[in-house]
């Protein structure tokens, strides 16, 4: 029988897709964490596939939510910048509905492991302006303020003084490409930090995404005034909080 308490959060990255079964009212795994290699090229059809792929892994037959690393509205894919192109315009909720057999609602990745962060961790209760971001293949972005979600923000591709976009420029997968030790990744990622802050100022900053769980290796680095601190859920946010917005 199913439970309501309960649903499959999938976490579409550009690398890896992941996905959990979610205990939604506590925002617990209740199954382990199951991943499959991102198939290229990424079309949305072969997502798709590897989507219904997982929820027949789990057997589960219930409401599933995605976090997609694109701007989406309304379930519609509006950018691809890490997957492939033939992914905009596509109505992802109608598509990957018809495919896997199941009820899927999408929305940006980085939204859904903010909204995480917002309902289980560190931006529960906080009423300013939080900024959370993710740091894996791309950067991600989601705004909070006074407990809502600001959705769609696209902040890694805010252009850097040296031309490049932020996560051509200080994204892990950039880390790794390039070889960059973390202090040396950690001063550009700074730089970064210090771009956003003169522009927004929030007053909160959350990591979240692989560079997440490192925290300790540059938070040395990092001179901005806001507070910064590495996701309560670390590397989880996404899966639960796709499950969530199920
Ligand atoms: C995409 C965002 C996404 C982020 C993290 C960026 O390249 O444009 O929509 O949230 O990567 O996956």
């Amino acid at each position: 029988m199913l439970n309501f308490m309960e649903s499959l959060g999938i976490d579409v990255g550009g690398s890896g897709i992941k996905g959990a079964i979610v205990n939604t009212k506590n925002g617990e795994f209740i199954t382990e964490r199951h991943r499959t290699e991102t198939p290229q090229p990424a079309t949305p059809e072969i997502i798709a596939e590897t989507i219904k792929q997982i929820a027949d892994h789990f057997n589960w037959t219930g409401k599933i939510g995605c976090g997609f690393p694109s701007v989406i509205q309304n379930g519609i894919i509006r950018t691809a910048a890490n997957i492939d192109k033939s992914c905009i315009g596509v109505n992802a909720n109608e598509l990957f509905s018809a495919v896997t057999g199941r009820q899927i609602k999408v929305y940006n990745d980085a939204d859904a492991a903010g909204f995480a962060e917002l309902r289980f961790g560190k931006v529960k209760n906080f009423k300013g302006l939080a900024l959370f971001l993710t740091v894996g293949t791309g950067i991600g972005s989601a705004l909070f303020y006074e407990g809502k979600l600001i959705p769609n923000t696209e902040f890694g591709h805010m252009y850097m003084n040296n031309k490049l976009k932020a996560e051509h420029f200080t994204s892990d997968a950039i880390r790794k490409k390039e070889d960059l030790n973390w202090k040396n990744w950690g001063k550009r990622f700074n730089e970064y930090l210090e771009y956003m802050e003169t522009l927004l100022y929030p007053e909160l900053i959350i990591l979240g995404g692989g560079a997440s769980k490192k925290f300790e290796k540059f938070s040395s680095e990092i001179t901005i005034k806001a507070p910064i601190e590495p996701a309560q859920l670390l590397n989880n946010a996404g899966i639960i909080g796709a499950a969530l917005l199920a």
